[in-house]
């Protein structure tokens, strides 16, 4: 789905924010991508759709060189990437229901989404995609009316309207108590692989990355020096991620896998009353 090969950004300061990273992907596939600040996080999800230019190595989304791409190229392959980003948080004085069919403008013509005209089709698939949150109640509310919870799941409700293979999120429980952080979690989790989507998730719980994440890839200094299981992550390796510090309460152990807390289903019902 996604290749990484040798990718590097020389910011213009010249710091090196990513020294020549590899990884590919599979389609289905939600990595968790952890690291100090200043790692190199950020900006590594940002080459991904050239929001930020890399200045070496490749991006390859299904095959096709995102690094080669015309600008009208690269607007069409960012219709198949959903970004969930801080930076592109809600537009306040619109509904929750124009909010998500705003990720329709890239097929939209400009003139219907200037009219806010969009086809039933896109209306149908906003309207599945609140219900699927938990959102059902809120559709006409304005976004400056959320939660911060609500809200992210209105993001991502956005992003996948566009029907995409990848999502590039950046902390998406940044702002959210504990609960919530994991409600947000599960739900990435469940909709990528009930579409097949790959994700990346930049992320700074090491514990919810963990207990949610198929694979986690550990970054420093704009290097990959972890790429593995949730399971393999023990002090050793986060040492060698994020440097010396007591680690024992902070990796989730083997013996707490499977018996769950008390994290209730996503049950939307229950999703839109503690929102
Ligand atoms: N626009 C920029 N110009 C110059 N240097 C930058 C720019 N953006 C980021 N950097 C530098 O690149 C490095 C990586 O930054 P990045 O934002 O990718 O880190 P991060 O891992 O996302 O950190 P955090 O966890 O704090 O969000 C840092 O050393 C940062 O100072
Ligand atoms: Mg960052």
């Amino acid at each position: 789905m996604l290749a990484l090969e040798g990718l590097e950004k020389r910011y213009r300061t010249g710091d090196l924010a990513l020294k020549g990273v590899s990884l590919e992907v599979p389609a289905g596939q939600v990595m968790a991508l952890i690291g100090p600040s200043g790692a190199g996080k950020s900006t590594l999800i940002r080459c991904v759709n050239r929001l930020i230019e890399p200045t070496g190595g490749r991006v390859l989304l299904k095959g096709q060189d995102m690094t080669a791409l015309s600008a009208r190229g690269l607007r069409r392959a960012r219709r198949r990437i959903g970004m969930i980003f801080q930076e592109y948080a809600l537009i306040e004085r619109l509904t929750v229901m124009e909010n998500v069919l705003s990720g329709r403008l890239g097929y939209v013509g400009f003139w219907s989404s200037w009219f806010r005209r969009f086809p039933q089709a896109d209306i149908d698939a906003a309207f599945g995609l609140l219900d699927r949150v938990g959102l059902t109640p809120f559709v006409d509310k304005r976004a400056d009316a959320l939660s911060g919870g609500q809200r992210q799941r209105v993001g991502i409700c956005r992003a996948l309207i566009q029907n995409p293979d990848l999502l590039l999120i950046d902390e998406p429980t940044a702002s959210l108590d504990p609960k919530t952080s994991r409600q947000i979690m599960r739900l990435i989790v469940e909709l990528c692989t009930e579409r097949g989507l790959a994700a990346i998730i930049n992320i700074h719980d090491v514990a919810l990355a963990q207990q949610f994440a198929q694979r986690i890839v550990g970054l420093r200094l704009g290097e990959v020096v972890f790429d593995g299981p949730p399971s393999r992550l023990d002090a050793g390796v986060l040492t060698e991620i994020y440097g010396e510090e007591d680690w024992s309460q902070t990796v989730r152990h083997a013996s707490e896998e499977g018996g769950e807390d008390d994290d209730e289903a996503l049950d939307p019902a229950r999703l839109a009353a503690n929102a």
